[in-house]
């Protein structure tokens, strides 16, 4: 939730604070600015709407070179998407220029202290009292990491700040609090930004910062001190994926390629993971084996598609491990007083790592002293930093702000840990748990197949393109499969679409299906799972009543054929794995029906990907 870019060093900033931005739009899209220091002043830029209005704006009104300079593109939260709310926001003198990630919490009290001493605000935002006081406080020191010190000390809230000042060459300076931020170590260069993808066309190393920190560039050092003043630990590290994969390779979105990079991102997450005899291998993990034996209860905490992912692996980690699991939105959890000992096991699953709710899920179970092991796609963001243990999904950077490969390489991670709890605690068998493992093995091949098929997938969304709503439904795993389906839909192709567990229509929601309207149907394997003809039951049910079905069934399963208008048919694999195939032909479909309506199917309105406030 909104990108921001810092840079100091020997090439035109412009272009790399452009750049930068370019690569985090996903992060915002509500405006974007930059301000550049020149000659002793600051010059900026700031446009609504997407970076290409800001692109053209520099093109009408250019600004001279610079080699300093701070940039931001928003997700828009106190003060509507305007070209004044836009950042960066400058001190009454114009003297510095701060963007902002995040919520400040106490602004309207710092404003109307600021106001009180004649200064005059051009903006509603929050972020705007930051600037102001940091040119208070510059004026004051005549030092931008004092004055942004004493900035800091006043703020309440979650922030990342970024500043210029006009006065000081060759210097940029941020501080941070639980949003994220990362430094991209150059030569004669360096980097700020909220994620590595901003700068991975200069640098691949990178500095991992911690809380309330305070980090200083110039073109030849990063000097990074606690909000107190104290030297700060910090912690390099090398980024693992290069430019490639942060660019669309010839697709029309990011979000159709990372579909088609899930074979390869699953295989990516499995790798490593398990032994020649096929038992799990999660050294990387961090909690003892004994401490894992004493667990009683397991409580999944995740948002978005992540929680869907939750959803599944309840299913599986019960099934192994026969220990009570829940699942929770984090939005809800810690609200809800939930029961947690130092007997819990507290899961979080989190692709971006910033979830501003999930984070703070993790940091009320830590206090209640339960264990708490993060499933999370980026190396060195706050929830692994702040978790007792990690798996990463090394999943490669997700762009499209729906997530994709980013929920199938979850629900590996939580097979993957699900498996690995039950060898632990000795609840499965060694030959069971590698019979298990070896049908994750043939995953990224099944989903290949899965692929291949995909054309009767466009040519449905050519037919269902003006329709008004779809329905999902599935039973057991298939049901979150349904709600991930109805999800992707309403996201990207701003259509209404519901998940239902299939059992539960009856209750209701069979009121709404009508003459021809689109359900989907997620059908657990024949013959092995006892849901098999009870789903078969409800295609007939929705289709009595003049749905039109839309069958996913897996291949050979004779008895979905006669009810199904259309068939999507999938791999075999054992029922609880079905979500990690059901789900790409879902995916498609609304990636599909997005790019036919004319939608922005990688930067859909109203959203960001990663949600870095409460
Ligand atoms: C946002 C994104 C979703 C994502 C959710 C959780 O809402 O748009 O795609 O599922 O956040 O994000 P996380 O990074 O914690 O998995």
């Amino acid at each position: 939730m909104c990108g921001i870019v810092g840079y100091v060093g020997h090439r035109d900033a412009q272009e790399v604070i452009i750049d930068g931005l370019r690569r985090m739009e996903y992060r915002g899209y509500d405006s974007a600015g930059l301000a550049l220091v020149v000659d002793g002043t600051i010059e900026w830029r700031k446009k609504a709407g997407k970076l290409a209005n800001l692109e053209a704006e520099l093109v009408e009104h250019p600004i001279p070179a610079s080699h300093q300079g701070v940039g931001h593109t928003r997700w828009a939260t106190h003060g509507g998407p305007t070209d004044v709310n836009a950042h960066p926001h400058l001190s009454a003198d114009g003297r510095v220029a701060l963007v902002h990630n995040g919520i400040i919490e106490n602004f309207a009290a710092i404003r109307a202290e600021l106001e009180a001493e004649g200064i005059t605000f051009a903006s509603e935002t929050d972020t705007e009292t930051a600037a102001q006081l940091l040119g208070r406080e510059i004026a004051r020191s005549d030092d931008l990491v004092a004055a942004m010190r004493a900035v800091v000390a006043r703020l309440e809230g979650a922030f990342t700040l970024v500043a210029v000042d006009a006065h000081t060459p060759d210097l940029v300076v941020a501080a941070r609090r639980n949003s994220p931020l990362v430094v991209g170590v150059g030569e004669g260069e360096n980097f700020l930004a909220s994620d590595v993808a901003s700068f991975i066309a200069h640098t691949r190393e990178a500095i991992e910062l911690g809380q309330d920190q305070i980090v200083a560039i110039t073109p030849t050092s990063v000097t990074v001190t606690n909000f107190d003043g104290s030297e700060a630990e910090t912690r390099p590290f090398h980024i693992d994926w290069d430019l490639s994969a942060a660019e669309k390779g010839g697709y029309d979105w990011f979000m159709r390629k990372e579909i088609f990079e899930q074979p390869q991102a699953v295989a990516d997450t499995l790798l490593g993971r398990i032994d020649d005899d096929g038992q799990l291998n999660l050294d990387e993990m961090r909690i003892d084996q004994a401490e894992l034996r004493t667990i009683d209860k397991i409580i999944i905490v995740a948002c978005g598609t992540a929680y869907y992912a939750g959803m599944v692996a309840k299913y599986a980690i019960e099934h192994w491990t026969r220990v009570p699991c829940e699942v929770d939105l984090a939005s809800e959890f810690r609200y809800r007083d939930p029961i947690i000992t130092k007997s819990t096991l507290v899961v979080t699953i989190s692709q971006s790592g910033e979830t501003a709710d999930t984070l703070m899920a993790i940091r009320h179970s830590r206090e209640q002293h339960a264990k708490v092991i993060a499933i999370c796609n980026t190396n060195g963001a706050t929830i692994p930093r702040e978790s007792d243990a990690v798996i990463y999904t090394h999943a490669g950077p997700e762009i499209g702000v729906a997530s994709t490969k980013g929920f199938t390489t979850q629900l590996i991670a939580c097979y993957l840990l699900g498996l690995y709890l039950a060898q632990v605690r000795g609840t499965k068998f060694g030959d069971e748990i590698a019979s298990l493992v070896a049908e994750l093995e043939q995953i990224p091949a099944k989903m290949e197949e899965v692929l291949k098929r995909s054309d009767s997938v466009l040519e449905l969304a050519r037919d269902l393109i003006d329709e008004q709503s779809i329905l999902f439904l599935g039973r057991h795993v298939g049901y979150p499969a349904a709600l991930e389906g109805a999800l992707k839909l309403k996201e990207i192709a701003y259509l209404h679409a519901e998940g239902f567990a299939a059992g539960e229509l009856k209750h209701g929601p069979i009121a709404l299906i009508d003459e021809g309207l689109p359900v989907f149907i997620v059908v657990p394997p024949q013959g092995r799972d006892q849901l098999h003809d009870k789903v078969i039951s409800n295609i007939q049910e929705v289709r009595a009543r003049g749905a039109r079905t839309i069958v996913l069934a897996e291949d050979g399963d004779d008895e979905a054929v006669p009810y199904a208008d259309t068939l999507l048919s999938l791999p075999v694999v054992p029922t609880l794995f079905q979500p990690l195939l059901a789900i790409i032909p879902l995916q498609l479909f609304a990636c599909e029906v997005a790019t036919l309506k004319g939608y922005d199917v990688d930067q859909p309105r109203n959203l960001a990907k990663s949600v870095t406030v409460e």
